[in-house]
């Protein structure tokens, strides 16, 4: 089938796939499409799943038209829900937290959950979804504006700027009780620094390390701490549980349709913006998921 893409959604794994390094999949293959999941609208088709004029997602890459044999491909359902947000919160990026928050983490009612890259399309999920597990969330964004809306809007308990000259402090302040969960975007030194405030039997979902993606890695912490805490540490890819997409939509649709999970989006307009719009993603230039539209 033919396909016209409407949105690029653009994500920190992009950046990774441009080293030429062994990963958990392939490097992006220099000279061809940059590769990233778009939604689109099917122009012609030969495959009889796929009509024209269906909205589909899918890997679509960086392109206004792609030929595809519709693997990977799957038809989205755009009456209440807008075609971009399956590129989000309905997305790879919902299940994302979907996945690591629930079969990770597994916050029980009154646990604390902390969450880095808090007002991020991952992020933001997470925290939501801990508060309607009865957990309490607690945030770390970068500025002053980005953690009043994880606090106002999305309903953290609380949020910590990691650009405040006072961050270690403030997230001791935040979390008094310390966490049972962390759901860890981003590494650096805040992610070491809130490794100190693990309780015992505290889990750890480590979902991102956007930090060090162009920077020095993360080094481990000490694993001391893991060992006294009785810490679980387990970095996941949502790609290797594709067992647990379906329920995993189902689910974020059904919050979504029903107003109690909020997002937000950055939206740049035209395909020559995709390559900024990653490096800005990369250095907290988005507000919410960032996407490319190009129809
Ligand atoms: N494991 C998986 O299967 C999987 C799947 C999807 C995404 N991910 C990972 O999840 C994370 C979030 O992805 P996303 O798509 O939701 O992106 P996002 O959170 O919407 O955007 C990235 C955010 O990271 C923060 N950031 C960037 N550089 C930072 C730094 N040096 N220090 C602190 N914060 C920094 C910025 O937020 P502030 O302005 O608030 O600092 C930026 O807005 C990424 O690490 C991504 O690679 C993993």
């Amino acid at each position: 089938m033919l396909l016209r893409n409407h949105f690029l959604s653009i994500d920190p794994y992009r950046r990774w796939r441009l080293n030429d390094a062994k990963s958990y999949a392939k490097p992006q293959d220099v000279g061809a499409v940059m590769g990233g999941g778009a939604v689109a609208e099917v122009v012609e088709s030969r495959h009889p799943r796929f009509k024209v004029g269906e909205f589909v997602v899918g890997p679509g890459g960086w392109q206004h038209y792609a030929v595809t044999d519709g693997a990977a491909f799957r038809v989205i359902d755009t009456t209440a829900i807008p075609p971009q947000a399956y590129l989000g919160v309905v997305g790879m990026p919902g299940v994302t937290a979907w996945y690591g928050l629930n079969k990770i983490i597994a916050p029980k009612p009154d646990e604390t959950v902390l969450v880095s890259a808090a007002s991020g399309a991952v992020g933001g999920v997470v925290g939501q979804l801990a508060k309607q597990a009865g957990a309490r969330a607690v945030g770390i964004a970068g500025g002053a504006e980005k953690c009043a809306y994880v606090r106002d809007e999305l309903g953290f308990d609380v949020c910590v700027d990691h650009k405040s000259p006072r961050f270690a402090d403030e997230l001791a302040a935040a979390l008094p009780n310390g966490w049972d969960g962390l759901f860890e975007n981003v590494g650096g030194e805040p992610f070491l620094n809130s490794l100190r405030h693990a309780n015992d039997f505290a889990r750890a979902a480590i979902c991102g390390l956007i930090a060090s993606y162009e920077r020095a890695p993360t080094p481990l912490p000490d694993m001391r701490l893991v060992l006294v805490r009785r810490m679980k540490i387990e970095g996941f890819i949502v790609s290797d549980h594709l067992s647990n997409w379906r329920d995993a939509l189902r689910e974020l649709a059904g919050h979504v349709v029903a107003g109690r999970l909020r997002y937000r989006e950055t939206v740049r307009q035209g395909l020559q913006s995709a390559p900024q719009a990653l490096v800005d993603l990369l250095r907290g230039g988005n507000f919410g998921k960032m996407l490319v539209k190009l129809v």
